[in-house]
């Protein structure tokens, strides 16, 4: 860590857990902006009624394909309520732009974000933490975090979605569900043994989570989705932030070996990852979200690579 970074990182007294010692401004970025996404699910994505991508996606399309470079555009158009927004918040931008970087540090994986928030208005939905870091990560075992990131675990019957009605549902898998329709899975699941199969074949995805309160230090989370958001005891992953002027510099890290339902990162292979941000006091999906990217571990081609420093 650079003295200067040392030093604001003690003056908000952030430096309870001592930073891996990377060096970030060694490490090449890469730009990635992340758009309000609306009530934009995973069902009506694949509607061909609804969204000119569909067909392309049921045949195998990645969402950058189409829209890369176009997710300004798009946060625009959905934070103001033009499409898939019933209730825009006024005053939010709709879009946040991140560099984001990836290291390997002695046995553990780290992915660094800075970013700057914009006028939030503050949307008073989680009264303790003001911002909200979010990685998702899934591998080729749950095909559809490679093709479409967090998309694949977002659904008309979530929690403020258009189908949930009262319902409090999280992000789950189609997979998991017995009767998959147009609004959604519900409750009905597939029978346990399929499930535990599933689950065994490592059908599952991970985000490791940064809690930020100005101030304070970051709190880490971790969890999986598979029928539904569970989290981790903690432990998991670690965080550790900087407030920087009018944003943060967030780094999280775990251990690249894991035990199950998190994934061992094995050198060579690649994953799918998606990245959030809920900014001003936001929960549930009035969040900031990224396409899909893809991350290699040590070597190979992807859009990340993180290599040892
Ligand atoms: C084959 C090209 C194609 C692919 C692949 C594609 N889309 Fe689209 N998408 C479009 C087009 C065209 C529109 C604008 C018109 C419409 O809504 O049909 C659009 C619109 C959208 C919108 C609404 C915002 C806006 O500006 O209209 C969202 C959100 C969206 N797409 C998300 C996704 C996601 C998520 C994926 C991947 C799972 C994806 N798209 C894949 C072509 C594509």
């Amino acid at each position: 860590m650079k003295s200067t970074t040392l030093a604001a990182a003690l003056l908000v007294g952030l430096a309870a857990t001592p930073a891996l010692a990377v060096d970030w401004a060694a490490v090449p970025g890469k730009d990635v902006t992340l758009f309000y996404p609306g009530q934009s699910s995973w069902e009506w994505v694949q509607s061909g009624a609804d969204h000119g991508g569909a067909g392309k996606i049921r045949s195998g399309k990645v969402c950058r394909e189409c829209h890369v470079s176009e997710e300004k555009e798009m946060g625009n158009t959905l934070v103001l309520g033009k499409k898939n927004e019933p209730t825009p918040p006024a005053g939010k931008p709709g879009s946040i732009e991140a560099v984001i970087k990836f290291a390997i540090e002695k046995d553990s994986l780290l992915v660094h974000l800075d970013f700057k928030e914009g006028t939030q208005p503050d949307a008073k939905m989680d009264p303790d933490f003001a911002t909200k870091v979010t990685m998702m990560l899934g591998d080729a075992k749950v095909g559809e975090s490679m093709q479409a990131g967090c998309w694949g675990t977002c659904h008309e019957d979530a929690a403020k979605m258009p189908a949930a009605g009262t319902a409090e549902r999280t992000k789950y898998l189609t997979r998991t569900r017995a009767k998959p329709t147009r609004n959604g899975g519900g409750d009905e699941l597939k029978p346990a043994e399929d499930l535990a199969q599933m689950q065994a074949d490592g059908q599952v995805l991970e985000y490791w989570q940064a809690r930020l309160k100005p101030g304070a230090a970051a709190v880490a989370a971790a969890g999986t989705v598979f029928d539904k958001r569970q989290e981790a005891k903690a432990g998991v992953v670690s965080a550790q932030a900087v407030q920087t002027d009018g944003g943060w510099s967030v780094t999280l890290s775990r251990k690249l070996s894991a035990t199950a339902p998190f994934k061992e990162l094995a050198e060579g292979k690649t994953y799918g990852v998606g990245f959030a941000i809920h900014s001003g006091h936001t929960a549930r999906r009035f969040h900031y979200v990224s396409l899909e990217h893809v991350l290699a571990i040590g070597q190979g081609t992807a859009d990340f690579v993180a290599v040892k420093k």
